[in-house]
């Protein structure tokens, strides 16, 4: 890390300068400290994000609750379509609108209500404390700007580094998400880089502010899968190294297990099932989750199987019934599923399931 000047927040009229590399160090103590008291980083209280379009309401985010703890790994998993972007989007208030709309909710970021904040206090939210790996690279690249550009920018505005310090800072951090030869690279435009390394990229400006939270919606999606891993590896090394929490997308459980802490399933708009990678692979208590066990390659799978997949879709988010979102699917389905949707209630400690059927007086075992 380099000894770029960096300035604290003046105290009573006095500036202190101290170097970058003392910001950061006791920022990771700050985080280190908030870990052990199991503060949580952030809140999603009763979040709703719905898009008012010419067909209906298009209820893509339903009274969503989750946590995030401080360097924490959290995964948020489904099927496509079932509002994983969406909930990103929300926390960083990217949503488009119109169409879209966070109807009702609160998403408490450090104890700040993200959805009160003044825009200017949100740019500054974005830019340095909330980093987003956006679903496609291809397009969150601007074409027309070098990469050196796009990475020093937030650096130059967020930790007020000077044009020198700040292509430093560029280097360092090419160098840091694999980009072999950075200094080379800096004034290379987007299009002069592969796939695997536009995702690098897009890796290090999400990084570039050393953020608290990383919103890494499918970061490995349409990489091939020995990118797929290293990109996987990389997330999880720099958030290991500046504990940085991660909310990490994926349709994929198998990604989501190995590197995530906790994990949550979402099925159309709805959070479905929550816990521990033990509690959703030992005890997963949600016909839906099951499915998408089911759906992942096995070890003993020695005859090759197809991989099953989950027979029908997720159900229009338009007018959606009072009923089991996951009923039409289910193989279990019975008359109280199609009558009435089912609370999200707990089951052991921390691991929490939307079911009627495994409900203690359920008919699932
Ligand atoms: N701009 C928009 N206008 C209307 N509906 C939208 C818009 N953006 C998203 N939606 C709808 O919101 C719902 C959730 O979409 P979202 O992008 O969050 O899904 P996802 O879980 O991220 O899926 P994927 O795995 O394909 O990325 C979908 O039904 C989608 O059609
Ligand atoms: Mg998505």
């Amino acid at each position: 890390m380099g000894s770029a000047p960096g300035r604290a927040s003046p105290a009573a009229g006095t500036e202190v300068h101290i170097s970058l590399q003392e910001q950061v160090a006791l920022e990771l103590r700050e985080r280190e400290l908030k870990r052990a008291k199991a503060e949580n980083l952030l809140e999603v209280r009763n979040l709703s994000t719905h898009f008012f379009t010419p067909d209906g309401v298009v209820r893509a985010v339903d009274d969503v609750n989750f946590e995030l703890g401080y360097g924490e790994t959290v995964g948020l998993v489904g099927e496509s379509g079932c509002g994983k972007s969406v909930t990103a989007l929300s926390i960083a208030r990217l949503v488009p609108d119109p169409p879209g709309k966070i109807v009702s909710g609160e998403i408490t970021f450090e104890g700040r209500d993200v959805l009160k904040l003044p825009s200017d206090q949100m740019r500054r939210l974005r830019g340095k404390d909330i980093g987003f790996i956006f679903q496609d690279p291809v397009t969150s690249l601007n074409p027309t700007l070098t990469i050196g550009y796009q990475i020093a920018e937030p650096v130059r505005q967020h930790l007020g580094l000077s044009s020198r310090a700040s292509s430093e800072r560029v280097v360092e951090l090419l160098a840091k998400v694999g980009i072999p030869r950075p200094r080379d690279r800096l004034n290379d435009y987007p299009h002069q880089f592969s796939g695997g390394m536009r995702q690098r990229v897009m890796i290090a400006i999400a990084l570039s502010c050393d953020p608290k939270l990383l919103l890494a919606d499918e970061p490995t999606t349409a990489l091939d899968v020995t990118i797929q891993a290293q990109i996987l590896e990389l997330i999880r090394r720099l958030s290991e190294e500046f504990r940085t929490a991660v909310l990490l997308i994926t349709h994929d459980l198998g990604i989501a297990a190995g590197m995530c802490d906790r994990i949550n399933v979402m099925y159309a708009g709805r959070m479905v099932e929550s816990g521990s990678v033990d509690n959703l692979f030992e005890n997963p208590r949600m016909p839906y989750s099951w499915g998408l066990l089911d759906s992942l390659p096995r070890l003993d799978d020695v005859r090759g199987d197809r991989l099953r997949t989950i027979e029908g879709l997720p159900p229009l988010l338009i007018n959606v019934p009072d009923a089991c979102r996951f009923n039409p699917r289910c193989t279990y389905s019975r008359e109280v599923c199609r009558d009435k949707e089912p609370e999200f209630t707990e089951r052991e400690p921390g691991h929490l399931a939307r079911c009627w059927g495994t409900q203690p007086d359920g008919w699932i075992p």
